[in-house]
């Protein structure tokens, strides 16, 4: 995935062990959904190593001296429903004041077309720098959907979080949007025939609500 300079793999020792459980079919819900959230805070401290500053003054009890901070209500998150749900935490535990956002999107199971039926987004959201998730990039249909939809609500700086993607979705986006970083915690082999990833995790809205 080199020859797209706004992708980033991130191949950390640590997300390598926490995505190993992940994977395992014998992982409970409760085990699932907590290490998507670690394994996301570790990604937003990583896909945010370029994010601006404001100086601002401090007082420590010594005296006063010029500091660094993230300017507060700067970052938006947008989970792409379902799955994204389960990273929205993650985020918060690093900018706990973010707003956030949904989009719906299911993928019809027959033709693997993504579905938008919902969008609600925070007032200003057009200014502010949006962190999207969802855990799983597989085609690629329900990301590039996802980003055209926050393009069209005037949206001008997003990045983009997914925990496992195949290099078919990967391709997608970085082709269809250019100009949005997407940061993968773990690239995946293929696809198999049904648009699962492999080896993947199975379906990783059931995993994190139970609903199989
Ligand atoms: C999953 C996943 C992504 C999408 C990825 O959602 O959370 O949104 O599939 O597939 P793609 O890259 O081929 O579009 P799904 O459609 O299963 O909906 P759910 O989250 O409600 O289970
Ligand atoms: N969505 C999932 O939840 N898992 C996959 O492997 C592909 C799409």
């Amino acid at each position: 995935m080199r020859e797209y300079p706004n992708v980033f793999i991130f191949e950390h020792p640590l997300i390598k062990h926490k995505v190993s459980i992940l994977r395992d079919k014998n992982t409970g819900m409760k085990e699932f959904r907590e290490l998507i959230e670690e394994i996301t805070t570790i990604m937003t401290y990583e896909s945010m190593r370029d994010v601006a500053l404001v100086p601002v003054e401090v007082e420590t009890p010594l005296e006063k001296t010029v500091q660094y901070r993230v300017p507060e209500e700067s970052v938006a998150i947008v989970p792409i429903l379902r799955a994204g749900l389960g990273m929205v935490n993650g985020v918060h535990r690093v900018f706990p004041t973010a707003r956030v956002g949904h989009i719906g999107m299911y993928r019809d199971e027959e033709t693997l077309e993504p579905h938008e039926y919902y969008c609600k987004l925070p007032e200003g959201i057009e200014d502010k720098t949006v962190i999207l998730v969802d855990p799983m990039l597989a085609t690629g249909g329900s990301a590039c959907d996802a980003l055209a939809a926050l393009k069209k609500r005037g949206c001008k700086k997003i990045r983009f979080m997914s925990i496992i993607a195949a290099p078919e979705g990967i391709r997608a986006v970085a082709e269809a949007h250019p100009d949005v970083s997407l940061f993968v915690s773990t690239l995946d082999r293929c696809l198999n025939e049904n648009g699962y990833i492999l080896p993947g995790l199975g379906d990783a809205g059931d995993r994190l609500f139970g609903t199989k």
